[in-house]
């Protein structure tokens, strides 16, 4: 067993973390450990010493210690000496503070319970994952050492029993440490994004975790980064029993960077928290009609044509087009074409919508050939947030919802159910039936179709999904038909299952990984309608270079995205960067869904943990990248910042241009990247990305050669649809912390 204590073994301490500066701390590397599950291991006078030696540091799957589905102990023998009470700011308390655990633990002092994080379940069908959801956490638990469970000078026995559910398990990441109970470490400072109206609005939330009161100060200050002024700053006393909130307002359409820091009035030790919130760059659009949508759209001859015309503006809105071609048909209520065109050919449509204050005009070129999807998809899937938990409810509510809050007015229309829609087994003839959770497809898809939507769905070329539902194997062509008979408009293929037969055969070359994607298409294509071919095996084999070959219309390119700035940073930056040349109209390098708004994979929704501008940086590159745009948020639940971060009409022309190019890198260093792609009518669109962790100040002078500055006439700030004066383009810019600034240089 390693026990350090600090003051001996100060220089060796010194390296590992800046908490063992205090003298009194004592930190833990090891601890005695065994599998399984026995309520006597909490007894302090256990024998423990057959027990394995295991760091606290590492998981046990780590250390080959697997308890996969079941309980696990570990026990850990320290002597606290009496000081350490008499360094306690909180009198007769003391502080046990235990690594992540991975899933759940009960831990006990001396036989008695300390603490506990997760409920433990008695069976492993009984554990719950919604409720274990807090991992990877570590844990805290107080002391109270008043009533002899510490026996001061001598051993003491921690022991922590653990569940794991899978994966991993166990203690991981950190060290077990012994403190003092200090005041300030009682202390969390949180800011909670309200609602905006005319202003924005912020709680931040100073939470006392200890159970006494405590008192101290805050300093507060609110600071316009566009302006580099100070806007807000005051100080103000309080005392905490478990939670107090100051509301903080600020301008909505500038970044503002708010601070907060709080002293501990005994102690007079500070800390300091830090938050830009939302804030809206887009300009509200006209009350008048505009049109938002793709300016061409491709169709196969013969095939249905589901196309919504996505007109913002004040509602109700009338439709009408001029140059219709031969079997095209609008529902002038709804804004829909419906029908199919025989004649191959490119036909050019004028499209045109009324309402109270007005008529506009857009121009569609129809496309009947052999590719569709001459620009990304844009639209809905359920996986980002709903996880397995979807339900035709669920999907109808978000698609209810594009219409209602406007967004299908900017062209996003695909719905797309993700995993665990199929029952359990295939019906007498060998047909995929959906499960008790969507009760009629076809209704659905005739629904969606009717609104203007397109209907997407989900599958694997393996037997199962990577959800554990069935897949397509052995039907691919009856799946084909069944999603025709839907009215399937979009399939999402991944791989996951299929891992089982690639491993079983020995076959590692290329046509291994084309195979099973060449047999769906080939049924696909079979039917009479046109199928958008999303395939996802996460970018094995170099997918973007045989991904046309197959026939996709995009390959994920990447493994899943989640909602933090590593990952994003990850498949957006880096994973994308050499990708540009495999991008053309009709197909498309896929980085995965967008992780904005209302997320969770699950029944449980949360806020993404994205920042305010890690979510402008994740529209404006997936715009760059020519990406799909699959909003992976419940539609129902977006506010107001999300709404305008997805229906600015000038970021989405530069991810719908119909050129087709994804952005390139033209520029990086540690503290800035700047991609550039070119769009049809011969300007560019610049994203100089801030990827450092402080706010930074550039001057476009100094990217001069990169940008071509000498050659432009115009520079527009497309997310807040201006032109630059020419003292703004020489001026100095200041760009948030993980933020953007998005241009089009005419
Ligand atoms: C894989 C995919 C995800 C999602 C899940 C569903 O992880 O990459 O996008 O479809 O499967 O189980």
């Amino acid at each position: 067993m390693k026990q350090i204590f600090s003051f001996l073994c100060f220089l060796f301490v010194l390296s590992l973390s800046p908490i063992l500066l205090h003298s009194q701390d004592i930190i833990i590397s090891e601890a005695k450990f065994i599998k399984g599950d026995n309520n006597e291991y909490k007894n302090p006078a256990f024998d423990d010493s057959h027990w394995t030696t295991a760091s606290v540091e590492k998981n046990l799957r780590k250390q080959k210690l697997d308890i996969t589905t079941q309980y696990g102990w570990y026990r850990i023998h320290v002597n606290i000496p009496k000081t350490m009470l008499d360094e306690s700011e909180l009198k007769g308390w003391i502080r046990i503070h235990l690594p992540h655990i991975d899933d759940c633990d009960e831990t006990f002092l001396n036989g008695h319970l300390i603490g506990k994080m997760g409920i433990m379940p008695r069976t492993h069908e009984e554990y719950s994952h919604e409720i274990n959801y807090r991992y990877p956490s570590t844990r805290e638990y107080l002391v109270n050492a008043n009533n002899g469970i510490v026996k001061w000078g001598e051993d003491n026995v921690i022991a922590v029993r653990v569940y794991n559910a899978n994966d991993q398990g166990g203690m991981m990441n950190d060290l077990v440490r012994i403190t003092p109970v200090r005041r300030i470490e009682g202390i969390a400072l949180a800011f909670e994004q309200k609602q905006l109206d005319k202003y924005g609005h912020v709680n931040i939330v100073i939470e006392n975790k200890y159970s006494c009161k405590q008192s101290g100060s805050v300093h507060i200050e609110v600071f316009d980064i566009e302006s580099q002024t100070k806007t807000q700053s005051f100080d103000k006393s309080i005392n905490i029993t478990t939670s107090t909130t100051i509301p903080i307002i600020y301008d909505k359409n500038t970044p503002s960077r708010i601070t907060v820091s709080y002293k501990d009035k005994t102690s007079q030790k500070t800390m300091t928290a830090t938050t830009i919130p939302h804030y809206i760059q887009t300009p509200n659009a006209p009350e008048t009609p505009r049109y938002n949508g793709a300016t061409v759209y491709g169709v196969r001859p013969e095939s249905p044509v589901i196309f919504k015309l996505a007109f913002s503006g004040n509602k109700p809105m009338t439709y009408s087009a001029k140059n219709l071609p031969e079997g095209l048909t609008l529902d002038t209520q709804r804004g829909v074409l419906h029908g199919s065109v025989a004649q191959k050919g490119e036909y050019s449509i004028i499209l045109i919508a009324e309402n109270d204050k007005g008529k506009s005009e857009a121009s569609l070129t129809l496309k009947v050939g052999n590719t569709i999807a001459l620009t990304p998809p844009l639209g809905w899937n359920s996986w980002n947030c709903w996880g397995l938990s979807v339900s035709q409810e669920k999907v109808m509510a978000s698609a209810q919802a594009l219409l209602d809050k406007g967004l299908a007015d900017y062209g996003f229309t695909y719905v797309n159910i993700d995993d665990s829609w199929p029952a359990e087994k295939r019906d007498k003839e060998g047909r995929i039936v959906p499960n008790e959770k969507f009760p009629n497809m076809k209704a659905l898809g005739d629904w969606l179709h009717q609104q203007g939507f397109k209907f997407g769905i989900y599958s694997s070329p393996g037997d199962i999904t990577c959800g554990d539902y069935l897949g397509s194997i052995d039907h691919e062509e009856q799946d084909a038909q069944t999603f025709n008979e839907w009215g399937i408009d979009y399939l999402k293929y991944d791989w996951c299952g299929y891992f089982k037969v690639f491993r079983a055969s020995n076959d590692r070359s290329h046509a291994a990984y084309l195979r099973p994607y060449i047999k769906m298409q080939q049924y696909l294509r079979q039917q009479p309608r046109d199928i958008f071919y999303s395939i996802c095996q996460y970018g094995m084999d170099e997918v973007w270079k045989w991904g046309t070959y197959v026939d996709a219309n995009s390959w994920r390119t990447t493994g899943d995205i989640t909602d933090t700035w590593a990952s994003l940073y990850d498949i957006g930056f880096n994973k994308q960067a050499n990708l540009y040349p495999y991008a053309t109209p009709g197909h498309w390098n896929d980085p995965d869904m967008l992780i904005v708004g209302k997320v969770g994979w699950s029944s449980q929704l949360r806020n993404t943990r994205l920042s305010t501008d890690e979510q402008y940086t994740h529209i404006s590159l997936w715009a760059l990248l020519a990406a799909n745009m699959l909003i992976g948020c419940d539609v129902a639940q977006i506010d107001e910042f999300t709404f305008n971060l997805l229906c600015n009409n000038e970021v989405l022309a530069i991810n719908q241009d119909p050129l087709g190019q994804q952005a390139k890198p033209i520029f990086k260093n540690e503290h800035i990247q700047i991609w550039s792609r070119q769009l049809a009518d011969g300007s560019y669109a610049i994203g100089i990305f801030n990827i450092s962790n402080e706010d930074i100040n550039i001057n476009f002078n100094e990217y001069k050669d990169k940008l071509n500055l000498q050659k432009i006439s115009t520079i527009r700030d497309v997310w807040r649809q201006k032109d630059l004066t020419n003292e703004q383009v020489f001026s100095v810019y200041h760009i948030p912390t993980h933020g953007v600034k998005l241009l089009r240089l005419f």
